[in-house]
């Protein structure tokens, strides 16, 4: 399994930190939440990616750098600084669905840009080389066949994997996943798939969304907010939690950002009943010590 990009919540110091717990899970891979493909800007010095040398050396989960933008010169600038770095795969984010980001045709807004998608889908794997460079992208943008539309075209290339969130843009992250829609994709797919959405992890198996996948041949499943849920329910959660909170100190430095970090994953479990009375006290917390009385009176032994 991979772990899903969630952009302020898988960071590194979080991939750092529940390493075990992903491990025990079964994830082999995590993404980083998308860096900015800018160009003359160096995404070594990156929050993500700085200091690179534990993720290339760690050998326990490969990190995959996903980058989001719609310049090929400057995609293949941090591709390049990342491969000279040690990094052996990359993604390109073509599935980010917010309105500012998609209006200005990065993120899910490639689909609507056939040619620099295809360029820049060039770009990444002539950089990173054959099965190096993958591309995490959704149904599309308003409509559920549009990723389909641009099949043909993408299984030229040497893809290592396509990730496809089975919603469209327009969606976010509200209704269903179009399962129906991910296997007509499948179907015109010359490309390993991974699918992603609302999967769940079950007694050590995966559960997707709805009636499944059918008889899809999958390469790899990615899930973000089931696994981020289910570290509620561990009975070590409250240690990992303060080495979140040390990790993040000594990133961060100020209390606000750290604060801002632990307040962003506690909001995920807000929807269990054993944590729902300690999350309306949690969002008034002011200070990390604060917040660690709140966790510490949640987690007693007596509990
Ligand atoms: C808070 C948040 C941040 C996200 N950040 C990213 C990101 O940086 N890159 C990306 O490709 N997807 C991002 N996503 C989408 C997720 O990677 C994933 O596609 C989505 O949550 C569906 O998978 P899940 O149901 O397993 O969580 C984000 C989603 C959320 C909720």
């Amino acid at each position: 399994m991979i772990l899903a990009p969630l952009r302020g919540v898988t960071v590194r110091s979080f991939r750092k930190v529940f390493s075990g717990p992903l491990a025990e899970y079964g994830f082999t891979e995590a993404f980083t939440p998308f860096i900015a493909a800018n160009s003359g800007v160096d995404p070594l010095k990156d929050r993500e990616l700085k200091p690179a040398v534990d993720d290339v050396s760690s050998g326990r989960l490969l990190v995959t750098p996903q980058f989001i933008g719609k310049d090929p010169a400057a995609l293949k600038f941090c591709l390049q600084r990342i491969k000279a770095h040690g990094y052996k795969t990359a993604d390109l984010n073509c599935g980010c669905p917010y309105p500012m980001v998609r209006n200005k045709f990065r993120g899910s807004g490639l689909l609507k840009t056939r040619d620099v998608l295809m360029r820049m889908i060039e770009t990444g794997c002539d950089v990173m080389g054959a099965g190096a460079f993958s591309i995490k992208t959704r149904l599309g943008v308003e409509r559920t066949d549009e990723l389909l539309g641009l099949m043909q075209e993408i299984n030229r290339f040497p893809l290592r994997f396509l990730t496809v969130h089975a919603r469209t843009a327009r969606q976010m992250y509200d209704g269903e996943c179009d399962m129906q829609a991910f296997s007509l994709v499948a179907s015109q797919s010359a490309i390993p798939l991974v699918f992603n959405g609302d999967a769940a992890i079950e007694g050590g198996r995966v559960r997707f969304p709805q009636e499944g996948i059918g008889d899809v041949q999958l390469a790899d499943v990615m899930i973000g907010r089931a696994f981020v849920r289910e570290l509620s329910k561990r009975n070590d959660i409250g240690d990992l939690l303060e080495r979140y909170i040390l990790e993040s100190i000594a990133e961060f430095g100020s209390d606000r950002a750290v604060l801002g970090r632990m307040k962003e994953l506690l909001a995920y479990w807000a929807v269990f009943p054993a944590w729902a009375r300690t999350w309306r006290i949690v969002k008034m917390a002011r200070s990390v010590e604060e917040l660690r009385m709140i966790i510490a009176h949640r987690i007693s032994p007596s509990d």
